[in-house]
C-alpha cells in the first residue's frame, strides 16, 4: 500500500541518507486546485511520497500559504506554490505528472452533471495550459463529472495536436476504495486484502463495481451483492449528505488520488505489473472512453485489461450503464468543441 512505501521508504532514509534520491529518478508532480478540499490533502500525502522530486501547487488563490505549510515536511519533494494564470506556465513546466481536482463540488441535490458548466470550462482552460507547457505528462482528471471532463481533455489535446491517449486517466479509484471497504465489511474478511475490480465511468449507475470478481471469494447472497452495487454508486452522496452543503468527498478523495498518482508514478520509473482501475480511452466496449483495470508503465497506459468474466446482474448493469456513459461523453466533445 502507499503508506507501508512510505514508511518503509522513510525508515530507510534515515538509515542511508541520499540513497532515496540517487536511485530514485527526479519526478515532477503538479496540483491544479492544490488549495481545495482534496487539493489541501492530496499536496501532503504527494509531499509525503518518496517517488516525488518536486512538488507544484497551483491554484487560483490561497497556495501560497498551503506552499509554506507543507513545504515544512521533512521529506524529499521540494515545495513551490503558483497563484493566478500568470504563473499556470511555471508551475506545469517539467512536470511529469499533472493532477487536476480544481472546480466546485457538490451540494446535496446536485449530480456530478450539475457541475458540468462550470468545471468545464475550468478543465479546458487547464487542459490547453498543459498542451502548451507539458505536454507529455501523465494528465490524473479528478474534476467532475468525470465521465466528460476526460473527453473535455482529449478534445483540447487532439486540438493542440498533442493528444496521447496513453496518458490521460480520469480518477475513479475513489470507486475502488470505496467498494473494498464496503465488500470487507459485509464479507467480514481484511480489508487489507481486499480486491475489486470497478468498471464502466464515475457517476451513480455507471459506477459498476465487480463483486463476482472480489477477492477473497465471500460467496455473498444476491441481496448482499445488490446492496453493496448500490452503495458503491452511492458513495459520493452519502457524503454530499453527510457534508450537508459543505461539499463531497474530500479526504477519501485525496487518498485515492495520491493511490493512483503513485501507480502513474511507479509505472513510469518501470515497476512491473502495476494495475489500477481507470477511466481511458478503450476498445474494451463500444464506447471511446471506459474504466476498466490497466495496466500502467513508462509511459503510461501499457495495457487496458478487459472485463473478465461477468455475472448476469454485471451483464445488466453493463449494458444498462451504457446509454448514460454515451451522452456524457458526447456532451464533454460538444462542449469541447463549441467552446
Ligand atoms: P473545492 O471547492 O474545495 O476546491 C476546488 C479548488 O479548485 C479551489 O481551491 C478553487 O480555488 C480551485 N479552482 C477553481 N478554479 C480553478 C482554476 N481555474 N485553476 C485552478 N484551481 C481552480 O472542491 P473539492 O471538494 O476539492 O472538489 C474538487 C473537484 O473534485 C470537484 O469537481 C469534485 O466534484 C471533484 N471530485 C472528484 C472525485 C472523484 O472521485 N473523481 C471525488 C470527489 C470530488
Amino acid at each position: 500500500s502507499l503508506f507501508r512505501s512510505v514508511k518503509t521508504l522513510a525508515a530507510r532514509s534515515s538509515a542511508a541518507r541520499g540513497f532515496a534520491s540517487e536511485s530514485v529518478p527526479d519526478r515532477k508532480v503538479a496540483v491544479l486546485g492544490a488549495a481545495g478540499g482534496i487539493g489541501q490533502p492530496l499536496a501532503l500525502l504527494m509531499k509525503l511520497n518518496p517517488l516525488v522530486s518536486r512538488l507544484a501547487l497551483y491554484d487560483i488563490a490561497n497556495t501560497p500559504g498551503v506552499a509554506a505549510d507543507v513545504s515544512h515536511i521533512n521529506t524529499r519533494s521540494e515545495v513551490s506554490g503558483y497563484v493566478g494564470d500568470d504563473q499556470l506556465g511555471q508551475a506545469l513546466e517539467g512536470s511529469d505528472v499533472v493532477i487536476i481536482p480544481a472546480g466546485v463540488p457538490r451540494k446535496p441535490g446536485m449530480t456530478r452533471d450539475d457541475l458540468f458548466n462550470i468545471n468545464a470550462g475550468i478543465v479546458k482552460s487547464l487542459c490547453s495550459a498543459i498542451a502548451k507547457y507539458c505536454p507529455h505528462a501523465i494528465v490524473n482528471m479528478i474534476s467532475n463529472p468525470v465521465n466528460s471532463t476526460v473527453p473535455i481533455a482529449a478534445e483540447v489535446f487532439k486540438k493542440a495536436g498533442t493528444y496521447d491517449e496513453k496518458k490521460l486517466f480520469g480518477v475513479t479509484t475513489l470507486d475502488v476504495v470505496r467498494a473494498k471497504t464496503f465488500y470487507a465489511g459485509k464479507a467480514n474478511v481484511n480489508v487489507a486484502e481486499v480486491n475489486v475490480p470497478v468498471v464502466g465511468g464515475h457517476a451513480g449507475i455507471t459506477i459498476l463495481p465487480l463483486f463476482s470478481q472480489a477477492t477473497p471469494k465471500a460467496n455473498l447472497p444476491d441481496e448482499d451483492i445488490m446492496a453493496l452495487t448500490k452503495r458503491t454508486q452511492d458513495g459520493g452522496t452519502e457524503v454530499v449528505e453527510a457534508k450537508a452543503g459543505k461539499g463531497s468527498a474530500t479526504l477519501s478523495m485525496a487518498y485515492a488520488g495520491a493511490l493512483f498518482a503513485d501507480a502513474c508514478l511507479k509505472g513510469l520509473n518501470g515497476v512491473p505489473d502495476v494495475v489500477e482501475c481507470s477511466f481511458v480511452q478503450s476498445t474494451v466496449t463500444e464506447l471511446p472512453f471506459f474504466a476498466s483495470k490497466v495496466r500502467l508503465g513508462k509511459n503510461g497506459v501499457e495495457e487496458v485489461l478487459g472485463l473478465g468474466p461477468l455475472s448476469d446482474f454485471e451483464k445488466e448493469g453493463l449494458e444498462k450503464l451504457k446509454p448514460e456513459l454515451k451522452s456524457s461523453i458526447e456532451k464533454g466533445i460538444k462542449f469541447a468543441n463549441d467552446n
